[in-house]
């Protein structure tokens, strides 16, 4: 069987140029189409000019409007901007293609998929709900914001052992996940940012919606609350998070620990290429994880969560831990890559 084709919509950004490594010698996908902004029209190494590296494969390949009759694909991968992805997003899927959006334009809607696929898998039978309710030939299947995956991902064997009343998370938020003209460096070098606009909302919310339960057609938000508090740390990539979880019942730490490092998902079942061994990856030393040392670690580059620091609260019930996830490559392409490999391999790209 051939590669599928897929185009990435936003291919010049932070995010797209992660879509384009990832997707260099995918065995199931392969790239063929891109479009921009600000750069249409141009060869796709001039688009770049020295943000980073075009696979050579593509580096003729032309920035084109992001017009779903321009594009001669199976599916594609978006990381537009939201503005931008609230109306280009829909007039794909109605055009017939599979869209796999790190947008959060279309996140909260109800049959659209929010996908951890580690966590939710079942979730892409809201593609079917969503297909039927709107008309549409194609669809739309949405990732987290990275900073709710930098938690999401570990709360999920917890919640299975212990059951989960409530989270506390402060985080620490690298500059690439403003995207490549986000934050000026006169505002972040040597800074902290207390404040990250529409952050502490997304992460509240969103990871209620992915733990929570598909029953006929529409999810049962998972019944605990998040306080969040979102800020921007001179770091480049890989968001850090310093978590206190109030759990369902008493535990050992050690029965913790075995829940987080022995977790795995249908990814790891059914060995998605994008899938790391191990979804969760807890480290020991009492100073790590690290962005620098960390972000880019795993089997699989930068698709591992890393915990450490974990220990009981003073509270009962309580664990806290730090975890850190690759924003860029976990937290958007990666994920969207991962989702894109579990709806083919359970028939759903057909
Ligand atoms: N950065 C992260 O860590 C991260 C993580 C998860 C999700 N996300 C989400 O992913 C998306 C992209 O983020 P990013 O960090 O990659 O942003 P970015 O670096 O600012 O890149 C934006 C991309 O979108 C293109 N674009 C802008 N306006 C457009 C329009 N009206 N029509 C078509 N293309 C347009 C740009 O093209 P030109 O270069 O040609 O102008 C560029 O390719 C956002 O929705 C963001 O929230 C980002």
């Amino acid at each position: 069987m051939g590669k599928l084709k897929v185009g990435v919509l936003g291919a010049t950004g932070m995010v797209g140029q992660i879509y384009l490594r990832m997707l260099d010698g995918h065995p199931w996908f392969e790239v063929s189409a891109v479009s921009g902004n600000t750069t249409v029209g141009r060869r796709l190494a001039e688009a770049y000019g020295g943000r980073g590296e075009v696979p050579e494969r593509l580096r003729d390949l032309e920035v084109l409007p992001s017009d779903p009759k321009r594009f001669d694909v199976d599916l594609v991968f978006s990381c537009l901007p939201t503005e931008a992805a609230r109306t280009i997003e829909p007039g794909f899927a109605r055009a017939g293609f599979p869209v796999f959006s790190d947008a959060s334009a279309h996140r909260y809607q109800d049959d659209v998929p929010l996908m951890v696929p580690e966590v939710n898998p079942d979730h892409l039978d809201l593609i079917e709900v969503q297909r039927r309710r709107r008309g549409w030939d194609g669809f739309i299947v949405t990732t987290p914001n990275c900073t709710t995956l930098t938690f999401v991902l570990p709360l999920k064997p917890l919640v299975d052992a212990f059951g989960v009343r409530h989270v506390d998370v402060v985080t620490m938020q690298s500059i690439s996940g403003a995207g490549y003209n986000g934050v000026p460096s006169m505002a972040i070098l040597g800074n902290v940012i207390p404040y990250i606009r529409g952050e502490e909302e997304k992460v509240s919310t969103e990871p209620k919606k992915i733990l929570g339960r598909l029953a006929d057609g529409r999810v049962e938000p998972a019944g605990f609350e998040v306080d969040a508090t979102c800020t921007r740390v001179p770091t480049l990539v890989g968001h850090l998070a310093s978590v206190s979880v109030e759990l369902g019942r008493d535990f050992r730490l050690e029965d913790a620990v075995e829940a987080l490092s022995s977790f795995e998902g249908l990814p790891q079942r059914l060995e998605l290429p994008t899938a790391p061994r191990r979804p969760i990856v807890v480290m020991s030393e009492p100073d790590r994880p690290q962005p620098r040392l960390d972000a880019e670690a795993g089997d699989v580059r930068g698709m591992p969560v890393f915990v450490g620091r974990l220990r009981k609260g003073a509270r009962e019930r309580t664990i806290r831990f730090v975890s850190l996830s690759n924003n860029l490559v976990r937290g958007a392409a990666g994920i969207a890559i991962l989702t894109a490999e579990l709806a083919h391999a359970t028939g759903r790209l057909v």
